[in-house]
């Protein structure tokens, strides 16, 4: 079935599960909304998130006939993914939430850092997640607010470079205030990234962390998990060709040379796949 696969994100953070879908399904067409005119999501309250991821997946559906829809959006998922599930019983639909128990698998040291926005580890579903793991290791939890912000104006040319220096800034901050990083007894060896945004700043952690700090984040599972769905279903396309269709259309509400700026850097995409959603959407 050639329609195509909805994802989205409150910006550009989904597109790093973008890159894995596309390089899991490179058969399926994908069209992507950022709603970057009311990112960062992670600091806003539950209840806008779920208005905001209700009338997003409501468009996908009916403007561009989506066959499934990934919430790219570890905040979406937390405070939507129930209500989503509700309202859409039969799409295939897949949420993200930060890995803690593949760090679980991975962490010799038995301590893990979870890095995610304050909507995320604020969250009921986080809560019952951390319950399920706890007194398996030791969890050191920190909500990084302004940093997905930070992110999303490191793609604007006018604002890249004091975005760049708050993100540096920010990182410090907040690595200092979770403890020691590193592979000794008591060091946090494995670091969670739970919001589809760090994934772009993964070398600047890397740098600061050092070679022995395990960074995890969940877009090749997510990836999995819709090939999975979509194979279940039947939906899985299995044409080589698309036909005269895109195979890849992203949409925002906001800055479009953001998107633009962001689409190449990170997936090598030239900026006429990027265009801006109709106004109703945007308000
Ligand atoms: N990328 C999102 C997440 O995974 C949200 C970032 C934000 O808008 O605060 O949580």
């Amino acid at each position: 079935m050639n329609n195509p696969i909805g994802v989205f994100d409150s910006g550009i953070g989904g597109l790093s599960v973008l890159r894995a879908l596309q390089k899991a399904l490179p058969r399926e067409r994908f069209v992507y909304l950022a709603d970057n005119a009311h990112a960062p999501y992670g600091e806003k309250t539950e209840a806008f998130v779920r208005e905001r991821t209700e009338t997003i997946a409501t468009h996908l559906l009916a403007q561009h006939h989506i066959k499934a829809l990934v919430v790219a959006c570890n905040t979406a998922t937390a405070a939507a993914i129930h209500a989503l599930r509700a309202q859409h019983p039969q799409l295939p639909l897949v949420g993200v939430e930060p890995a803690l128990k593949p760090a679980l698998a991975l962490s010799r040291t038995g301590h893990i850092g979870v890095i995610a926005t304050r909507g995320t580890v604020g969250s009921d579903k986080f809560a019952r997640l951390l319950a399920s793991v706890q007194g398996e290791a030791h969890f050191v939890v920190q909500a990084c607010n302004g940093l997905a912000l930070a992110i999303e104006q490191s793609t604007l040319p006018d604002q890249s470079q004091a975005a760049q220096a708050q993100i540096a800034h920010l990182l410090q901050t907040y690595t200092q205030a979770m403890g020691r990083f590193g592979s000794g007894p008591g060091d946090i060896d494995t670091l969670v990234l739970g919001c589809t945004h760090y994934v772009f700043v993964e070398n600047d952690l890397r740098q600061r962390l050092g070679p022995d700090v395990q960074l995890l984040s969940t877009g090749e599972a997510v990836a999995r998990q819709t090939q999975r769905l979509l194979a279940a279903a039947g939906l899985l396309n299995t044409k080589e060709s698309h036909g005269c269709a895109l195979p890849m259309r992203l949409m925002t509400t906001g800055d479009l040379s953001g998107l633009q700026a962001a689409a190449m850097r990170w997936l090598g995409l030239p900026p006429e796949v990027c265009e801006a959603v109709p106004a109703a959407l945007q308000a």
